[in-house]
């Protein structure tokens, strides 16, 4: 989809589809009262006859709105004027755009940012528009035989700001804007894909895809013989019930002044979680291949960092492989000594994310990083917790933490923090190994983070866990691209602290 920002009246617009609020009950917002002036009353007469009040989740599309220049005209419920709030103006906009969608409207001019969202600004309203229609019109089609949707769709959107005045900080909101919903399509499109395709090799290569395509992006993807050099051997006792082999993928973005440190994202990339020996049952089990998101939002937030050229370095390391059962597979009891030295007891073949990032945690510690950030589907428990809405957070630097659930609010993508105490730790005890890989039922997102924190002793460090935001379940299943948003936030806002 195409999008530009404009001012200027809406009776003057040329378009397939001009989109107005109506506020409760049944009033004209300043820019439905215009078209209301200029066509002679036609908006008041048509809602005094009663067919809308106004209320959220109501619209009327009415035609051959005399005195405009678009051939339609949309009414948006938008609630009480007075006070709405973020996610409310988001459902506005959501449903703004999932009706023009179902009209045959190729382009639309959108009056709606003109609301007054509680405490934000036009970046914020811009920038969440354009993000919300390029998320409803997104379809993933990779494997239908017509590639075409059913429904006409919306090729450009209009947004409007109310004078000229606006129009700078409109232009960095559809930068800002462009480059999350770039990243977000990305993660979901690799999301999304088959486990028979998105392999570890696959995830490889779209890393070193991307390298070749954005200046300033480096790629470096070691094998096994090279893992093995590394001494991962959590990472590896993961991979080697798979006939997939595994990969480890490093991708630099380095935008920053030299000598800076960088921030390290860390992708947790399964692209499939059978459980290993510790089979998981049959239901939903091809939810599983959704196992890699965390991998591919690390590849989706850098290639927005390329594309917004912000001055800083990130790093995204990812350790990607199958979890397979199979006659070489890891059995429950073994042993295994990871990179850093600490041995681990398996007693659960399907904790196996921890298995990985624990690796790919000490190999952080390498490019003297500012700050580390693992991103992973990690924990059923934390979808227990914290249902769908928000990402699982845990840290061991609280300004760290701090930042990250400041971006998740400003993003609309929001993370709530779980507390990694030392009175957890002990959960992790294993008689036979340093350490356990499971720490039994209870809390158990925060004994997988605590798992991890052995791991990122040597830097700060948050995990995100987002097993219950990552994709959706359902008729609709499918990747939902977050938290790409939160992470592309908190880069942006790292440049403006520096
Ligand atoms: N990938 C899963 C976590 C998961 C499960 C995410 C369901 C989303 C939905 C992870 O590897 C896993 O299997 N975790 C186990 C850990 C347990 C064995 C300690 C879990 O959550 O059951
Ligand atoms: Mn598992
Ligand atoms: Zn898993």
């Amino acid at each position: 989809m195409d999008f530009s920002i404009k001012s200027g009246n809406p009776e003057k617009q040329r378009s397939a589809c001009l989109i107005v609020g109506v506020t409760e009950t049944r009033k004209l917002t300043p820019s439905a009262r215009a078209v209301d002036d200029s066509s002679g009353k036609h908006l008041s007469n048509v809602l005094r006859r009663g067919d809308m009040d106004g209320k959220i989740g109501q619209s009327l599309l009415l035609h051959g709105v005399p005195g405009t220049l678009a051939d339609r005209v949309l009414l948006i419920g938008c609630g009480r004027e007075r006070d709405i709030n973020e996610r409310q103006y988001r459902t506005i906009t959501e449903n703004a755009m999932r009706a023009v969608s179902a009209t045959g409207a190729g382009d639309a001019v959108s009056y709606l940012p003109d609301l007054n969202v509680k405490g934000r600004d036009h970046y914020w309203k811009l920038r969440q528009a354009l993000e919300i229609a390029s998320h409803v019109g997104y379809e993933f089609r990779e494997f239908k035989s017509r590639k075409k949707g059913a429904g006409r769709s919306l090729k450009r959107l209009t947004l409007m700001v109310p004078s000229r005045r606006e129009l700078p900080v409109g232009e960095q909101a559809m930068r800002d804007g462009l480059a999350i919903s770039r990243a977000v399509k990305l993660t979901r499109d690799l999301a999304n894909r088959p486990a028979n395709v998105c392999t570890p090799t696959h995830l490889a290569g779209h890393a070193q895809t991307l390298a070749r395509t954005h200046r300033n992006l480096r790629c470096k993807v070691l094998d096994r013989p090279a893992i093995e050099k590394l001494g991962m051997h959590s990472f590896l006792s993961v991979a080697q019930g798979s006939q997939e082999p595994p990969k480890l993928i490093v991708l630099e973005y380095r935008g920053g002044r030299k000598g800076a440190k960088p921030i390290l994202l860390v992708g947790k990339g399964v692209t499939f979680d059978s459980g290993g020996i510790s089979i998981k049952p049959a239901q939903a089990m091809d939810e599983m291949k959704f196992d890699m998101c965390g991998a591919a939002a690390v590849l989706g937030a850098i290639a927005a960092a390329a594309d917004l050229r912000l001055p800083l370095d990130v790093v995204g390391v990812i350790p990607a492989t199958e979890n397979m059962p199979g006659g070489r597979a890891t059995k429950p009891g073994d042993i295994f000594t990871s990179m850093s030295g600490q041995t681990v007891e398996v007693l659960n073949t399907d904790a196996e994310g921890r298995l990985i990032l624990c690796d790919a945690l000490t190999y952080a510690e390498r490019f003297n990083p500012a700050a580390v950030i693992d991103i992973a589907t990690l924990t059923g428990a934390c979808v227990v917790a914290l249902g769908h809405h928000a990402t699982g957070l845990l840290a061991n630097h609280a300004p760290l933490a701090r930042s990250l659930l400041d971006a998740g609010e400003n993003s609309a993508d929001r993370a709530w923090q779980l507390p990694l105490w030392e009175e957890y730790q002990k959960q992790l005890d294993s008689p036979f190994a340093d350490i356990a890989n499971v720490g039994g039922r209870d809390a158990g997102t925060i004994t997988a983070a605590c798992f991890l924190s052995r791991f990122a002793e040597k830097y700060h460090w948050a995990h995100l866990d987002i097993a219950g935001t990552a994709w959706t379940t359902g008729k609709n299943k499918g990747a939902t691209g977050r938290p790409v948003p939160l992470l592309v936030q908190y880069l942006i806002d790292q440049c403006a602290a520096r």
